[in-house]
């Protein structure tokens, strides 16, 4: 979708005569049109904006000028959206947990409802993660790490429970919401090593324990919907490449995790009665290979391919090239991070509308809360803010600038939403700024379109629609991300 020569002439500013026509002011009026802004300096947060107007752009002198275009006829429909959200860690579920009962009643609201962010596709961890406090543990834990082949230590401890317990109150805010697990390693005894932290020699799966591991996952499923958070996905291994000390990991190859899904974990699913299904891969972009074998391998257990955004010079034309020669194959963004240091203000957008242009049907920041410190963690990430962050001491909330650029997402394009094919999206590979957006069709029957403005002006823009020949057009405020929704 990112077209760059029909951008070029959106380079210099147009100077057009500055008075809005009559027709466009009435039109306003009457279009039933919507918009929303959140900005980089959170002056608008989710802040409803004059609705765009029919017609053409008409900006003061000097103004910049961009033109989009949406295909809503039935030729330009995508794929279908999932939802977006963010992942549940045990740091979140403890700092949402320190919260006053009213405090953390009402933010679960705004995470789950259309008060708030409207989320409806999470992510969440098994066992601990590099968002964990100390000491890392997994649901089947054994002193000394001995093998617990009939799993007499199996139990979601008070860290698992808790998370079950929350994800099951989201689901009861939010009942269509679609849950994700990833475990960042499994039991120690399950490992070559035996350990869970500490170490990247036999960091891998000890194969004496497959049939252990797969029933691992019915397990740990089975316990979250008796506590009434039923798992619709799993991914086998957060990030199977990334194999580190530090933290909880676990290395994975591709033609290993493809056997384990078609001979162990799909299998066992299967005949626990699970409907869950597995989603391969979950890692960086720049390994297309790997979840083209997990997929060659176990095609008829996989629903979809889980990607990342920390590849360098990470591209989400992967997603294009893959959905080309995989048609069948849902793929979402499960996991990117947003950070107090390292990440700019449209980070959460851009790691949606990226995947969003090729074919991902949900985005999933990391992580949804953490604490004033980006914490609690045991190592990995010490800058992993989330959307949410709590001061545990006061026991107040406050929301990061990437909630509400996710939110600019998750508030208008409703599961069951369809992308439409556009153009028009281009980013100044110099600057790195630009103008891209996505579009969707909704079940309603309205139509939404989120527009990222790197840009450090406002952009006049007009959009054109293909199915009734419409032009829209309005303002969209420099550094900002802006939401239409359109009759
Ligand atoms: C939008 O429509 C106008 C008028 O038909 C046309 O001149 C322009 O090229 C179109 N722009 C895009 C981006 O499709």
């Amino acid at each position: 979708m990112r077209s760059s020569s029909l951008a070029l002439w959106a380079l210099n500013a147009a100077c057009i005569a500055a008075v809005p026509s009559r027709h466009a002011l009435d039109s306003r009026q009457q279009s039933g049109a919507k918009a929303f802004c959140s900005s980089s300096d959170g002056k608008y947060k989710l802040s409803t904006l004059d609705a765009p107007v029919k017609g053409a752009a008409s900006p003061p002198a000097g103004a910049s000028q961009w033109e989009l275009s949406i295909d809503d006829t039935p030729a330009g429909r995508r794929q279908q959206i999932t939802g977006f959200g963010a992942a549940v860690t045990d740091a979140t579920v403890s700092v949402i947990n320190s919260l006053s009962a009213d405090q953390r009643a009402k933010l679960l609201k705004e995470l789950m409802t259309s008060e708030g962010a409207d989320f409806s596709l999470l992510r969440h961890t098994i066992g601990a993660s590099d968002l964990s406090a100390l000491p890392a543990y997994t649901y089947d834990d054994t002193d000394g790490n001995r093998e617990d082949k009939d799993f007499q230590s199996f139990g979601l401890g008070d860290r698992g429970g808790a998370m079950a317990d929350m994800l099951a109150e989201m689901k009861k805010l939010k009942p269509e919401l679609t849950i994700l697990g990833s475990p960042w390693a499994p039991p120690a005894w399950m490992q070559l090593d035996r350990k869970l932290m500490g170490g990247t020699e036999k960091n891998n799966l000890d194969h004496a324990y497959v049939d252990q591991y797969a029933q691992y996952f019915v397990k740990y499923i089975q316990a979250y919907a008796a506590k009434g958070a039923p798992i619709d996905a799993i991914t086998l291994q957060n990030e199977p490449l990334n194999s580190q000390s530090g933290m909880p990991t676990m290395y994975v190859y591709a033609d290993e995790s493809g056997k384990l899904i078609r001979d162990n974990v799909g299998p066992a699913l299967k005949q626990a009665g699970l409907k869950t299904s597995v989603w391969a891969y979950d890692h960086n972009t720049d390994q297309p290979s790997y979840p083209q074998t997990v997929l060659d391998t176990a095609k008829e257990y996989i629903d979809a391919v889980a990607w990342h955004c920390y590849a360098t010079n990470n591209q989400w034309s992967v997603l294009s090239d893959f959905h080309a020669k995989n048609p069948d194959a849902a793929q979402y963004m499960t996991e990117c991070w947003t950070s107090s240091k390292h990440t700019p203000w449209h980070q959460a957008s851009s790691f949606t509308v990226g995947p969003l242009q090729n074919w991902a049907k949900g985005s999933l920041a990391w992580t949804l809360g953490t604490d004033t410190n980006d914490g609690p963690y045991l190592g990995g990430c010490d800058t992993c803010r989330g959307l949410v962050v709590v001061d545990t001491t006061a026991k107040t909330y406050s929301f990061s600038v990437d909630y509400y650029m996710m939110a600019q997402y998750s508030r208008y394009m409703p599961k069951g939403a369809t992308v439409l094919a556009g153009t028009g999206s281009y980013t100044y590979p110099d600057s790195g700024v630009g103008i891209q957006s996505v579009a969707t069709s909704n079940p309603d029957g309205t139509r939404t379109v989120v527009v990222e403005n790197t840009f450090g002006n406002d952009i006049y823009l007009t959009l054109n629609t293909t199915a009734k020949g419409e032009q829209w057009s309005g303002k969209i405020l420099a550094n900002s991300v802006v939401t239409w929704v359109l009759p």
